[in-house]
């Protein structure tokens, strides 16, 4: 049997007895077994949204990376597909890692890095060259002879080793790819290279990179136009918590501006994070035939305790999030389908909090909680999710610090914390869209300007929502909607 078709029954053999931990998510992919990691290859092809992800197919751990797959038709319903690539060949013999996909005549092309280990320390001891492969189905993959089609770092300022998760996009008649890098020194940078056909590539240049405060590597590039702007969409490893900001491992964020594709320099500003909780990395998007700029990234953070692991599976993906220029920032929003999922709903108008408010028909641990707040004199108030007696998880505004502070100090089992985000109330009213999944929260600050998504283990009886505030404070309109599940599980007939 080969190698895919074993890491396949690998998986389903597997998948009835990790459906039965509560904490499996119901709206969100996830693996049907074991590990996952980087959303890859999210492109449409053949009426369908494709999504590939990082995945070790035996056992809730990292690991020699495969490509997992889900496919939908609307981004909402989404369906397990057999595993697409298996790190066969010489060049990708230690793992295929993350990289972007496209269609071109007819076919889906994929890009991926080839790992391969040269010794013991990973961080030394590693080659990584860029693949290609290629699909008629969107299912069965063929990898390339010619592989690797980029066999070796470019001279000049880069390390010759940490060179990978190519993401490839159309640019006029030429393709274009961006890796992610390092300096010899170990600053993170962008590589630009173009091909005319995505099997021959020129080195353009090096697109934009660290200043020195940005961390010493970037992974997972993205490179996209939103409104008339450029956007660079990368994963820096190792920048140092400055204040409020940048407190898990590594970050993910974008900088805007313009990019000159004939010297393949990037004029830009300053980095902005993409979302300000905790479970947030290698976000990765594609362009929609309805001209929407998607994006969904792993809602984990490397070497972050994943209590599922106890479960045999591991990791998440966010919801589907579109993108939208406003302001000079980008507003991340949940995709418009996702409303096909809403089922019972509750509305309530004008309530008012004092200290603390509980709607005791308003409760589930898998729901959409919509709600507009006003502060009135309040300092400090908000809404707790996931709560029973001993659990809780916290979103509140402190008017004083000009923040929303998610908190999930008491949100169960995992890891504990609070993060941050910067908002300014708007006519002294907080919007909020909650996403609570049984094992994640997600909020929308404001219409999408600003995101703070979480991983958290509560038990299964941490179902109440309540309301607190210091002074009085008026829910201006509250809805409340239960979501349907909407993941399909791999079929037997892949096996
Ligand atoms: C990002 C990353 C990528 C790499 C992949 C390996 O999370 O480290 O740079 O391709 O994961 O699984």
């Amino acid at each position: 049997m080969n190698k895919l078709h074993t890491a396949i029954e690998s998986v389903i053999k597997e998948q009835p007895k990790v459906n039965k931990n509560y904490w499996r998510l119901n709206y969100h992919v996830s693996t049907p077994a074991y590990w996952m990691n980087d959303p890859n290859g999210f492109s449409f092809f053949n009426g369908e949204y494709h999504l590939f992800y990082q995945h070790h197919p035996y056992s809730p751990e990292w690991g020699p990376m495969f490509w997992g797959h889900v496919k939908s038709k609307n981004l909402v319903h989404w369906e397990h597909m057999p595993i697409a690539l298996a790190p066969t060949d010489e060049y990708d013999q230690d793992g295929c890692f993350s990289g972007g996909g496209i269609e071109k005549d007819g076919s889906m092309y994929v890009m991926y890095t080839g790992n391969t280990w040269t010794g013991d320390d990973h961080d030394k001891d590693l080659l990584q060259v860029q693949c290609l492969a290629v699909s008629n189905d969107g299912i069965h993959f063929t990898k390339f002879k010619e592989n690797p089609v980029i066999a070796e770092a470019p001279t000049g300022d880069v390390h010759p080793y940490h060179i990978r998760d190519p993401k490839v996009w159309k640019q006029g008649n030429d393709y274009y790819c961006v890796l992610g890098s390092r300096t010899m020194d170990h600053h993170g940078q962008v590589l630009l290279y173009r091909s005319s056909d995505l099997l021959h590539w020129e080195f353009i240049s090096v697109m934009a990179k660290s200043d020195g405060d940005l961390g010493y590597m970037w992974e997972c590039p993205d490179v996209f136009r939103l409104e008339g702007h450029d956007v660079l969409m990368m994963s820096p490893q190792g920048v140092k918590p400055k204040g409020d900001l940048y407190h898990n491992l590594h970050q993910a964020g974008y900088v805007l501006g313009e990019l000159d594709y004939h010297t393949g320099v990037l004029s830009h500003g300053d980095f902005h994070l993409l979302d300000y909780g905790f479970d947030f990395y290698a976000p990765q998007t594609m362009e929609d035939p309805k001209g929407r700029r998607i994006m969904i990234a792993w809602m984990a953070m490397w070497e972050s305790h994943m209590p599922e692991q106890e479960y045999n599976w591991a990791g998440a993906m966010t919801i589907p999030r579109q993108l939208e220029w406003m302001d000079g920032e980008i507003y991340s929003k949940p995709v418009q389908e996702l409303k096909e999922l809403r089922g019972n709903v509750v509305r309530l108008e004008h309530v008012t909090v004092k200290e603390k408010k509980v709607i005791p028909e308003v409760i589930g641990d898998c729901y959409e909680l919509e709600v507009t707040i006003d502060a009135k004199s309040a300092e400090q108030f908000g809404v707790k999710v996931r709560v029973s007696e001993k659990e809780e998880t916290v979103i509140s505004y402190s008017r004083l610090e000009g923040k929303v502070i998610l908190d999930r100090e008491r949100s169960g089992k995992g890891p504990k914390g609070i993060r941050k985000a910067p908002v300014q109330l708007k006519e002294n009213l907080l919007h909020l869209r909650v996403f609570v999944d049984h094992s994640s929260v997600e909020v929308f600050i404001n219409e999408g300007e600003k995101v703070m998504s979480a991983r958290v283990y509560p038990s299964e009886n941490s179902t109440g929502i309540s309301f607190f505030s210091d002074e009085e404070i008026s829910i201006v309109s509250l809805q409340k909607w239960d979501l349907k599940k909407c993941i399909h599980p791999l079929s037997d007939n892949f096996a």
